[in-house]
């Protein structure tokens, strides 16, 4: 016998950031447990577009409260899904048991209508979604027969007072290593797209494969709270021998108040091999010690050994394995 969902899914434009914010509320709660990441400026930022009434997705309504939602964003022809959240039965603001639908029915039930909207819009030629807080399978069938591609990524951390990253080089003779400056967007954007050309990230995220998209992330990162607050001390560019080009960058930011996310580590391949992603990890780790950091987190795709070889070797950890998923059929059909 079918059952009979017993909640509605309605347009995420008609909810206020103040019928929203109890559910942001909960979700923060999740990121600290799993992540140790405070979301609250995150969440802060999505009431605002929430306010705004302009951010696509929806919402999954129970008994007149709103129990779950999906957002994404749109970047020209690109869709972003964002996230997507629902309470667990029996949390606060949840019917006690059966016949409620589960948390993974309402997401379920979300990202269906989500991506049967995004599929049917015809300026949408591509999807993109990285569901940080979600382990690894969680969405998986539902991405896949939608015709998604799905890869594995890593949640590593490493406390910050282990020997492997705190000790040994912090630096390569004949390269100087600076702070982040304000003038280096162009020249890491540059940097970014040389790094990653013919890398599985820059299939993941299609910003990696050309300078200005990298400089549209490297904005993104460095501007806005998305992914925790840029942390302009911690953070190093490298310069080639007698230019401003970039050879090397390490960015990082403050996702709680003592821990560190390293958002993007690359190294000219010319200069690869030479312990400078190493020295750059020392670096970024020895200066968020000396300022009373506790823990340095980053997110590493599954399949690029050299780089989660390197982190290992720094005393990370895997602790959480979620996915990335992307979606384009004209691509797939060239491949
Ligand atoms: C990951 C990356 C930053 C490492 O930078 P790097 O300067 O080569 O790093 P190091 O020289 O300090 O360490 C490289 C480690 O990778 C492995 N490695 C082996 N052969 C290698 C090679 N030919 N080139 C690079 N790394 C190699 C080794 O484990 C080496 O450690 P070892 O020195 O103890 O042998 C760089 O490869 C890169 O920019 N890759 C593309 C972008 C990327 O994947 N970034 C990480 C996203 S999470």
């Amino acid at each position: 016998m079918a059952t009979t969902l017993q909640f509605e899914v309605l347009d995420l434009r008609h909810f206020s950031a103040g019928v929203m914010r109890p559910l942001l509320e909960a979700e923060s709660r999740v990121w600290s447990e799993r992540l140790h990441w405070d979301y609250r400026g995150s969440a802060d930022l999505l009431l605002q577009y929430l306010d705004s009434r302009v951010l696509p997705g929806y919402v999954a309504v129970e008994n007149g409260r709103v129990v779950g939602y999906v957002f994404c964003v749109y970047e020209g022809h690109k869709a972003v899904i964002g996230d997507i959240f629902a309470l667990e039965l029996g949390e606060p603001g949840r019917m006690p048991g059966a016949p409620a639908a589960s948390a993974a029915e309402l997401r379920g039930e979300l990202l269906r209508r989500l991506l049967e909207m995004l599929q049917n819009s015809p300026g949408v030629t591509r999807i993109e979604s990285q569901l940080l807080l979600h382990p690894h399978g969680d969405h998986t069938r539902a991405f896949e027969e939608a015709g998604f591609e799905v890869y594995e990524r890593i949640f590593m951390e490493s406390p910050l007072r282990r020997p492997e990253v705190l000790d040994g080089a912090t630096g390569i003779p004949g390269l100087a290593m600076r702070r982040w400056a304000e003038a280096d967007f162009a020249a890491a954007g540059r940097l970014i797209a040389a790094c990653y050309e013919g890398h599985l990230d820059s299939h993941i995220n299609e910003q990696y494969r050309t300078a200005a998209g990298s400089q549209r992330f490297l904005h993104n990162i460095v501007r806005f709270p998305g992914c925790g607050y840029f942390d302009v001390e911690s953070s190093r560019s490298v310069c080639a021998p007698g230019s401003t080009e970039l050879v090397g960058l390490l960015l990082c930011s403050r996702v709680r108040e003592d821990v560190g996310h390293v958002t993007q580590i690359c190294v000219a391949p010319e200069y690869r091999g030479k312990g400078l992603g190493k020295a750059l990890m020392r670096q970024c780790a020895r200066n968020l010690a000396q300022r009373g950091f506790q823990m340095l987190t980053l997110t590493v795709t599954a399949s690029n050994r050299n780089a989660v070889g390197l982190y290992e070797e720094l005393g990370f950890r895997g602790t959480h394995r979620f996915d990335a998923m992307v979606w384009d059929p004209a691509e797939h059909g060239r491949a």
